[in-house]
This record gives structure tokens, sequence and C-alpha cells, in this order.
């Protein structure tokens, strides 16, 4: 890599990189991420060891303090989420006003987004960033289960200290008042691993966006909130909901992949695109998708769940996948293309995907924020190329 910092100022050079396609914009020693080959190592442990062995939290903690947590250390963070799961009263005002079919993705990021202004300390007080960081982690998914329960027409449930971090939300969402609430472990372990499968991409949109809004000083929860905006667009996070809505549209239809498949290859004449499938940086495989399609597969016969939609998956990959328009341009399955089908298995509707790959992705987010702080980057700030109009004199506007 060569570094052009300098270079710039000394000639007036600007690089024009649209999209950032091969533009470096940090080191990072967070996520190692190698697309031709298909690998993606949190802070050196592969992401199928992880997947495997560890606990969401495990993997939190590993990816914003730099190291596995020792029993001590992990008996402390996971204590203090636990006592922070409440949300303050007053938060609910702001989500009773939010019309009752509001997407939960713009809840999410506007309750974050509040949150700097019931932690006001988040913006100059030195010393409180844990706290913060803790607070984030342990109320995401108490707000993310607000906007299912009521859409339900249904009351929210408090958070309960005595569960852990999965079976907390898992009860939030699914316990109703009259009934006890028993967690499946099929259905915590599917969560584990998708939780920590989306923990961190590395310089990914929504990690950028972190990244640059972050690089202003602007408070934790304020950067996290624009990442979760920023993770909401079809393109980014918000595939894995069009995933399942392609897939349900397929069926629909009668079941015809290859119809889609040749619509996807004339994208530029149809604006259609497979969701699911392409990366800007992997090339050869998305180890993630890897291991999420066989969980799929795992999810859904351990849970006797047939769901259709999991064989149009399946014959759309392989239909692509022996097409030269997708072989060509590197085009595979990405994180998206499978996990929509998990979630399903689990009960979680829709509308509601792309939250989960928010409190997946909430560790490697804050992890990219504390480090850009630690490293003491500068404000980020893009040149450009300008191509408007050049000086022209102003027209009084009753002469135009
Ligand atoms: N279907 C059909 N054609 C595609 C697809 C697709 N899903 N993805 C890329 N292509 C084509 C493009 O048309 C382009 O063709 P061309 O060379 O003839 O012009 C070529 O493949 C390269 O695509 P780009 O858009 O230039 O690649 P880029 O790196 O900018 O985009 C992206 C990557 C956004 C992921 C893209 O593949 C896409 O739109 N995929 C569908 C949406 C999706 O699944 N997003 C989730 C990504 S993973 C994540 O964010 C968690």
């Amino acid at each position: 890599a060569f570094d052009i910092s300098n270079l710039r100022d000394q000639t007036g050079y600007v690089t024009l990189d649209r999209g950032y396609k091969n533009t470096g914009a940090t080191k990072s020693a967070i996520t190692f991420l190698d697309g031709e080959q298909g690998i993606l190592q949190y802070r050196g442990y592969s992401i199928e060891e992880l997947a495997a062995k560890a606990s969401f939290l495990e993997v939190a903690y590993l990816l914003i303090y730099g190291e596995l947590p020792t029993q001590e250390q992990y008996a402390t963070f996971e204590t203090a989420i636990r006592r922070h799961t409440l949300v303050n009263e007053d938060m609910r005002k702001i989500f009773d006003g939010f019309p009752v079919s509001a997407h939960p993705m713009s809840v999410l990021s506007s309750l974050v987004s509040a949150m700097s202004a019931f932690y006001p300390d988040a913006q100059d007080e030195k010393g409180s960033e844990d706290r913060h960081i803790i607070r984030l982690i342990a109320k995401l998914p108490t707000i993310a289960t607000w906007s299912y329960k009521r859409s339900l027409g249904h009351p929210t449930n408090y958070p309960k200290n005595n569960l852990d971090y999965i079976s907390n939300f898992l009860n939030m969402m699914f316990a109703l008042p009259v009934e006890e609430y028993k967690v499946d472990p099929v259905v915590a372990e599917a969560l584990n691993v998708l939780l920590i499968l989306h923990a961190d991409h590395e310089q990914n949109c929504s990690t950028s966006t972190v990244r640059l809004v972050g690089s202003s000083q602007a408070n934790l929860y304020s950067s996290i909130s624009a990442g979760i905006s920023a993770l909401w667009g079809p393109l980014h996070g918000g595939a894995n909901q069009e995933v399942i809505e392609m897939l349900e549209a397929i069926k629909a239809d009668g079941g015809d992949v290859s119809k889609y498949v040749d619509m996807a290859k004339n994208a530029k004449t149809t604006g259609f695109r497979l969701f699911g499938f392409g990366h800007r940086v992997y090339k050869n495989f998305d180890p993630r998708a890897k291991i999420i399609k066989k969980a799929a597969d795992d999810v859904l016969s351990k849970l006797g769940v047939n769901d259709p939609v999991l064989e149009i998956a399946k014959g759309l990959e392989e239909a692509a996948l022996n097409d030269d328009y997708f072989v060509q341009r590197k085009l595979y399955p990405n994180v998206d293309f499978y996990s929509g089908i998990i979630y399903r298995a689990l009960g979680i509707p829709t509308n509601m995907f792309t939250v989960m790959f928010a409190i997946g992705r909430l560790p490697g987010w804050i992890a990219q924020w504390k480090e850009m702080r630690e490293t003491k980057e500068p404000i980020g700030r893009p040149r450009q190329i300008y191509t408007g109009a050049t000086l022209r004199e102003f027209v009084p506007i009753e002469k135009r």
C-alpha cells in the first residue's frame, strides 16, 4: 500500500476513487479480511472458530478491548450489561410518538440518537466511555423488541436481569403475559452464531460512517445512530430483508429461478439485482455465507421447519453459480443470502432482519469508533473534483 497523505499536500493532486473501491481510509488492528481467499478474522481469531466456540458477548469484548476476556473480565462485562438493559421510561414517550407502521430501523436509529440527550456526558466527559459502551450493548435489544411488540399490538416486555443476553432478547421478543416463555436452545445457539458472524467487517459502509461521524468527535450514540442509518440501505444490511422478499416473489411467480437469473444478468436494463449476491471485497466466496448456509439447513431440520424458500434459495444459488455472467464478475452469495431464512425459522419477522444485523454489528462499530479515538485520527474529510459552472454573474429574480 502506498500512503499518499503527505504527497498530496506537496503536489496539490487529488486522487479520485468513487465508492472508495481501492482507497484505504485508516489503519486498523481489529478485523482481517482477505477477499480473494475468503478469510475473515477478528483480532486474529478465525470467524469459523469463533462461531463454533464463543459467545456473542465474548466476541464483543474481544473486538472492543482487543483480547478474549478472562473469566473474571467476562463476568464483570456481562454483569454490567445485564444491569443496564432497562431503557429510560422517558424514551418510551419518544417511541410512542412513532406511527405503529414505522420501520423498526428508523425507530432504532432515532432512539439511539436520542440516547445522547439522556446521557449528555457522552459528549464531553472523559473517562465515561466504558459506561456508554455498556449502555448501548445492553439497551439496543430492548429498544429493538419494542417495535416488534407494538406492531402486534402487544404490551412490550421489560428486560429480565436473570437472563443471559440472547435469552433476554428472545424473552422480550416472544414472551406473552400469560404464558411462561422457555428459550429453545437451538434458537439461542443459532442467534449466537448469526450475531457473531455479523459482529465486524472492517471498513464497510456503516462502519466507515461511524468512523467518519466520530472523527468530528461526535459522541458514541450519535456516531452509532448514523451507522444504523447507513446499514438500513438495501445495498448494505437492508439486503437481508430484500432477499426474503425476492425469494417470496420468485415462489409466488411459480418458482422459476432461471427467469430471475436472466433478469439480474440484464441488471443494467431491468434494474434488477439478485439481492444477497456480490460483495465489494469477497471475490471468491463469503466465509460467513458458507457457515450460514450450513446453519440454515441445521436449524430448519432441528426445529422441524419446512420452508420452501430455502429450496428456492439453493436453486437460485446453483443457477447463478453456473452462469457465466456471475462467474465472470465473481458474484457469490454474501452474508445476507441465507441469514433471513434462519431468522424466519426463529420467528423473527422480515422487517426486523436488518435490526438483527444492527444488534450483531454494534460491537464492531463500537470497537472501530474506540480505535479511531485512541489512534487520534484526524477528522475525515474527502476531497472532490469540481465539475460545476465556472464563475458567472448573479441575475436578479425578475430577470431570470
Ligand atoms: N446482481 C446482478 N449483477 C450484479 C450484482 C447482483 N447482485 N452485484 C453486482 N453485479 C454486477 C454489476 O452490475 C457490475 O456489472 P458490470 O461489470 O457489467 O458493470 C458488476 O457486477 C460489479 O458490480 P458493482 O456494483 O460495480 O460492485 P460493487 O462492489 O460496487 O457492489 C454490492 C457490491 C453493492 C454488494 C453489489 O454486489 C450489490 O448490489 N449486491 C446486491 C445487494 C446486496 O446483496 N448487498 C449486501 C452486501 S453484503 C453487506 O453489505 C452486508
